[in-house]
């Protein structure tokens, strides 16, 4: 009896796929997970988005995004990235904020050309500190960081100048208590990445103490990296504007034709174009065929450029003028 009835269960149960009935413990014994079914089965005849990771489980971020603070603060550090006016950024678009030092490395074992920039600055009235990255300079250097990857697989950078974070050590010191932000567009997005990880590694800062914003950045790491960065940093957001090129970059090892690459979570997808008041997805998956990836067709270097509709190295390298509209997109 007690044999039939486990048959029939163990029958049952084969038939109707897995029995799991979340996602997390569904993927986690090798099946996928429908999220309009809430089902668990080792194929779909129909289903429109399937989970076959745990980091892509659906889920939403602890804290809530606030796309003003993203158009007037962030956008304003990652664009000011870009140029020699950072101060004059600050003087018209956050008055409070003081550059505290720029520092330029280079980043290239190939061309000593290449540089990555980054600058720290404080804010005694909304008591935070800032560590904000610059985005690669020309197509010389983002070809060399696709290059690298496609030719040599991902690879290990083991020196991070320490000139950055000797600037951060000291505004720590003085101001016990700030928050740090950390961000960047594109290339300085993947810094703002390293350099967050690289704070939290060496107990510089505590995680929860941080909060990362990137803007169109390519991703840098592989699953159990995404799966750390997710699980780490609680306060992390990677705004993708509609289809731009570079935030799609890079996924897939072209020596074994497989997915190597995820970006962590919480991605914010615009499709659109950013002005106030335009709506934008907070994806519930981290990486996968989901929210900006589902647009493979007319990916856009253009794209890449604007965000919240100004064009980010342009109004930068301006001095972040307060009348952005000649930044616009066309
Ligand atoms: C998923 O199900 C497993 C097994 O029933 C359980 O241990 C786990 O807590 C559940 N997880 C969530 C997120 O509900
Ligand atoms: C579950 O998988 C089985 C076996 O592959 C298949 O016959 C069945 O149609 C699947 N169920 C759904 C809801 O797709
Ligand atoms: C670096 O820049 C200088 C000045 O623009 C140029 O002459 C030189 O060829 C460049 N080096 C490389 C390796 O690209
Ligand atoms: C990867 O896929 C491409 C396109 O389908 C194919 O041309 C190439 O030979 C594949 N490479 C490997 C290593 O399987
Ligand atoms: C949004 O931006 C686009 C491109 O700059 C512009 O053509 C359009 O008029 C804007 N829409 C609104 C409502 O501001």
């Amino acid at each position: 009896m007690f044999l039939e009835n486990f048959l029939a269960i163990f029958i049952l149960s084969s038939l109707t796929g897995a029995s799991a009935d979340n996602c997390s413990s569904c993927v986690s014994s090798g099946n996928i997970w429908c999220v309009e079914s809430s089902q668990c089965n080792t194929t779909f005849s129909s289903c429109q988005t399937q989970i076959t990771v745990q980091l892509n489980c659906p889920a939403l971020p602890k804290y809530a995004y606030d796309d003003s603070f993203m158009r007037t603060q962030q956008l304003t550090f990652a664009s000011a990235s870009h140029g020699d006016q950072i101060q004059k950024c600050f003087g018209n678009q956050i008055p409070t904020m003081k550059l505290f030092k720029l520092r330029a490395v280079t980043c290239s074992e190939g061309n000593a050309n290449f540089t990555c920039r980054g600058f720290t600055a404080y804010d005694v009235t909304q008591k935070v500190i800032v560590l904000s990255f610059r985005g690669s300079s020309g197509t010389d250097q983002s070809e060399q960081l696709n290059n690298g990857f496609i030719n040599e697989g991902i690879q290990w950078y083991p020196d991070i100048n320490g000139n950055i974070f000797k600037d951060l050590r000291s505004l720590k010191y003085k101001y016990p208590g700030f928050e740090l932000w950390i961000n960047g567009h594109s290339l300085g997005g993947m810094l703002s990445w390293v350099a967050s990880s690289y704070l939290v590694t060496t107990g510089l800062y505590k995680a929860e103490d941080i909060k990362v914003v990137t803007f169109g950045s390519p991703r840098l790491g592989d699953y159990d990296f995404a799966v750390w960065y997710t699980n780490t940093f609680l306060y992390s957001f990677h705004i993708i504007h509609r289809a731009d090129f570079f935030a799609r970059q890079l996924r897939i090892d072209p020596h074994t034709n497989t997915t190597v690459l995820y970006h962590p979570r919480t991605q914010i997808w615009y499709n659109n174009y950013m002005n106030e008041t335009d709506q934008y997805e907070i994806c519930k998956q981290a990486d996968g065929n989901y929210c900006s990836d589902t647009v493979q067709e007319g990916l856009s270097m253009w794209d890449h450029i604007y965000y919240f509709n100004v064009n980010m190295p342009a109004w930068g390298r301006d001095g972040c003028p307060k009348d952005r509209s000649s930044y616009a997109q066309q």
